[in-house]
């Protein structure tokens, strides 16, 4: 029997922000991969998927960005408040929008997931840089949108730095420690 099914789990929204290629949906899935394996309940809201069904047809003005962001929050907030760990893997590059998400839910967890430009720029994982640099796509994170840093995150993953085992950890160890899971 796992700890959760025998622990009244309180849930959490662990919510990674950073720019495109920084490594958000991989750290993700690596921590949902942790946890399952220590019967923990997990869902992953991955901005790229939820752009296919719950928000499809938004685009990426900052009125779309914050519609898109307010359904994976939406969602992400029932799912933690039913015990389950929420893992949002979303750019999310409004500090506002991420402070609402903060004010308006319950456990939230901020995770910075950080890495310059110019190496996300340089991994180009979708090859979307590329056009984004010869203006085949408007409004792109960091090339021709902002992306505001968080300010004050309750962690932030150094993908330049370290390991995604390392990143991995930190997160699954940070979780712990606050006493969101038992390992
Ligand atoms: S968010 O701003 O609303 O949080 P989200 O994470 O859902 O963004 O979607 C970002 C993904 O959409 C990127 O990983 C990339 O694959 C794709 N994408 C397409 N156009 C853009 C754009 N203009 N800016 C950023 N990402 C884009």
């Amino acid at each position: 029997m796992g700890y959760q099914s025998i622990m009244n789990s309180q849930g959490v929204i662990l919510w990674l922000t950073g720019l495109s290629g920084a490594g958000k949906t991989t750290i993700a899935k690596g921590v949902a991969q942790e946890l399952l394996t220590r019967n923990w309940r997990v869902e992953l809201l991955d901005g790229d998927v939820v752009r296919s069904n719950l928000s499809q047809g938004l685009g990426f003005s900052k009125e779309d960005r914050d519609t898109n962001i307010r359904r994976i929050g939406f969602v992400a907030n029932l799912l933690s408040r039913n015990g389950v760990v929420a893992i949002v893997a979303a750019i999310t590059p409004y500090r506002s929008i991420r402070d609402e998400l903060r004010r308006t839910t319950t456990n939230f967890v901020e995770v910075y997931v950080q890495a310059s430009l110019a190496v996300c720029e340089s991994r180009d994982v979708k090859g979307l840089y590329v056009q984004a640099r010869a203006g085949k796509i408007k409004n792109f994170t960091g090339i021709s949108d902002p992306y505001e840093e968080p300010l004050n995150p309750e962690i932030t993953c150094m993908t330049e730095k370290f390991t995604i085992e390392q990143c991995v950890s930190q997160v699954v160890n940070y979780l712990h420690r606050q006493e969101y899971i038992v390992i």
